[in-house]
């Protein structure tokens, strides 16, 4: 008997060297953890319950049959962040480079379909040298049975991915489908072809870095939402942000108690909007003044950041944020700003997390760039998402709210909850001097300047919109945050439904 339990310790020892001490070295040298480490990062001390460790490949090829190792490229398994079930794979770039076998997918396969089953996230480690070239289509295969449950986990169970080393070709569509992606700085990089073949069909040269880094997808193609400092640093980030999510999308948002009053009053918010309509102000200063604790997790900071986006806690509950950035490009809405609030809307209402937009927007921008780009179907997408969203909505209109991008940004007409305005609050098809201009063309600018006045006058404030229903009320900006509690307090039992359809044909 002894022999036998000493025998399942042997193989365990194994299989936990994945492909042995040099390699293992060499991933230390390059600044990353192994597999496993990163496990031991990211999830409660112990709490990992690991499955699948002596599966192997099946392949025969290229004297694959001689060359097996426990686990097979990827760690699965599951275990807690402080506390809720979360189920991770963990790829091993110590065996054959993280490569994909078809044993190595159907392992991850396995921790997906669990996951969806009990209803809990899933949290991919990726490091990997993508496909195993060895087993050819077979691989090709498995990774298109990831997609596919991608896909089917999606609006189910949150996925996220974390990119800690390679990812190229057909890899980077499983963490395309997941809802966040977290990347590492100057270690990860994501590409559908690399610099070598780049060079080769279109004679760009072009670095690894610059083509698919943290850096990259993180501020121009939008891609990652984080870029992380190195691997500890997008552990822990990781088990932040977890702490904002639901499990799934029956559960209902985590509670986190809290020592901050929801009733809380902040005059400093009263003096937030300048004197001057044109000068900007930071609107995460508000977001940070009305959020629990001031904390504020903030996703893809550094693309488009014209919106801001993220999350926060209301009186210890989640609510998903999205609000115009006044201090970049004065916060108009354009392609990329839709698309990133757009997708974030989706996945709160998705998920039953309750939405608070803060508005000061003064229209959509102007450009060739943008029309040609399709600013009319890619604006279109955070109209729907706000339109179809049936989770609570809570809108606090800070300043401008012009033209289109007023109706856009969770207005009443696209069933807002609560719609609130600041005293600050202009909500018009535009601003006095455009208006003016266009109805008074041709005029002595004497008379532009005296019928300016008189159009800021009448409707540079809240009150013509509040005349019609369209703002519930006028509030004093200190109270926003008590407002905000006290609206979400009797909005907890919502129900809303859109009629029955397939689904929907958002414009993508
Ligand atoms: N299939 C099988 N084995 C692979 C592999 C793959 N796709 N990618 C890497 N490996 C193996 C290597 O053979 C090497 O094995 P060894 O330790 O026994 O020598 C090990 O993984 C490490 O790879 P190495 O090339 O030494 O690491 P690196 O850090 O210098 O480079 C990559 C990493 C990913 C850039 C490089 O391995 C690579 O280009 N891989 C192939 C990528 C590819 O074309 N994938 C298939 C299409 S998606």
């Amino acid at each position: 008997m002894l022999k036998t339990l000493a025998e399942l310790d042997r193989r365990r020892d194994a299989a936990r060297m994945g492909g042995g001490q040099k390699r293992i070295d060499a991933q230390h040298a390059k600044g990353r953890l192994t597999a496993r480490e990163r496990l031991d990062v990211l999830l409660d001390p112990g709490s990992f319950e690991e499955v699948d460790m002596y599966v192997e490949h099946n392949c025969v090829d290229f004297g694959m049959a001689e060359q097996k190792i426990p686990g097979d490229g990827v760690v699965t398994g599951s275990g807690t962040i402080n506390g809720r079930l979360v189920y991770v794979f963990s790829q091993d770039f110590t065996v054959f480079g993280g490569s994909l076998s078809e044993r190595h997918a159907q392992k991850i396969c396995k921790i997906m379909d669990t996951a969806m089953k009990v209803g809990a996230p899933v949290i991919g480690l990726n490091d990997s040298g993508g496909a195993r070239i060895q087993e050819g289509v077979a691989s090709l295969g498995g990774y298109a049975e990831v997609f596919q449950r991608n896909v089917l986990a999606s609006g189910v169970v949150p996925q996220i991915s974390l990119i800690m080393g390679p990812c190229a070709g057909g890899a980077v569509y499983s963490p395309a489908m997941t809802d966040f992606i977290f990347m590492v700085k100057d270690s990860s990089y994501m590409f559908v072809t690399g610099p070598d073949v780049v060079k080769t069909v279109t004679n760009e040269i072009v670095t690894q870095e610059e083509l698919g880094g943290a850096l990259t997808h993180s501020t121009k193609s939008g891609v990652a939402d984080l870029a992380c400092e190195d691997d500890i640093d997008a552990l822990l980030r990781t088990r932040t942000f977890f702490d904002f999510l639901p499990l799934n999308n029956r559960d209902g948002v985590p509670f986190r108690p809290s020592a901050d009053d929801g009733e809380r009053l902040e005059p400093s918010l009263d003096t937030l909007v300048p004197a001057s309509a044109n000068q900007p102000y930071d609107m995460k200063e508000l977001i940070a003044k009305v959020a629990d604790e001031g904390a504020f997790f903030e996703v893809q900071p550094g693309h488009a950041a014209n919106i801001v986006i993220g999350f926060a806690r209301i009186e210890g509950h989640t609510v998903g944020i999205v609000a115009n950035q006044p201090m970049v490009l004065a916060g108009v809405l354009d392609i990329n700003s839709a698309k990133k609030a757009g997708r974030f809307v989706r996945f709160c209402d998705a998920f039953g997390i309750p939405i608070v937009t803060f508005v000061d927007v003064p229209g959509f921008l102007p450009g060739v760039a943008q029309e040609l780009g399709g600013i009319i179907k890619h604006g279109a997408k955070l109209l729907f998402a706000y339109a179809e969203a049936t989770v609570p909505k809570i809108t606090v209109i800070t300043r401008k709210a012009y033209g289109g991008a007023y109706d856009v940004m969770a207005s009443k007409h696209l069933r807002g909850d609560l719609n609130y305005a600041w005293p600050t609050a202009e909500i018009a098809v535009m601003g006095a001097k455009g208006a003016v201009e266009i109805i008074f063309r041709g005029k002595s600018p004497e008379e532009i300047a005296e019928r300016t006045a008189e159009y800021e006058a009448r409707f540079a404030n809240p009150f013509v919109a509040a005349s019609m229903g369209f703002i519930d009320e006028v509030i004093m900006p200190h109270s926003t945050r008590r407002r905000i509690a006290i609206g979400l307090r009797k909005l907890r039992t919502k129900k809303l439904e859109n009629p029955w359809k397939k689904h929907d044909n958002i414009p993508l």
